[in-house]
């Protein structure tokens, strides 16, 4: 199987609620491995850009507005079909509808204050990740090293 990455945010709900730690353990444990990793505060055109697919969407102002109302994290997760995988596991995105067991399952009760954010294709990642990231930041693959 190829190997795939994935963003993750910790939307500022989650990191003023102590989560990113939380948010960061399901994912190692679950095997993915952090290649990126950084704590940023988007500018509004930034959150405008990352989130340009939902432009048309009556929403669209009100997320930008949140995903701007503090500091994020933000990191590139690595593995076997990260995509799908990480999705799965961050859970539908209104936290009153996520199951259980996932991220927003266990701790969201709102579609807005949803605590993560993943990338759902290989284009949107390649387009968020270069709102976040740049190549520099991705560190060389230490699966040897462990
Ligand atoms: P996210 O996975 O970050 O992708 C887009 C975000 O828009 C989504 O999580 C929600 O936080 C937000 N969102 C989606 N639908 C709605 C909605 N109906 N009302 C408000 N926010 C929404």
């Amino acid at each position: 199987m190829a190997k795939q990455r994935t963003l993750v945010l910790v939307k500022p709900d989650g990191v003023r609620r102590g989560l990113i730690g939380e948010v960061i353990s399901r994912f190692e444990k679950k095997g993915l491995k952090l290649r990126a990793l950084k704590m940023l505060w988007l500018s509004e055109e930034k959150a405008r850009e990352f989130y340009s697919v939902h432009r048309d969407k009556p929403f669209y102002n009100d997320l930008v507005n949140f995903i701007t109302s503090g500091p994020i994290v933000a990191m590139v997760l690595e593995g076997d079909e990260a995509i799908s995988v990480v999705r799965l596991m961050i859970g539908s995105t209104d936290g009153r509808k996520a199951q259980p067991g996932t991220i927003r399952g266990d701790f969201a009760l709102s579609i807005q204050d949803n605590v993560v954010h993943a990338s759902d294709s290989v284009e949107s990642f390649e387009r968020e990740f270069k709102v976040v990231f740049s190549e520099d930041d991705i560190v060389p693959d230490y699966e040897k090293c462990l």
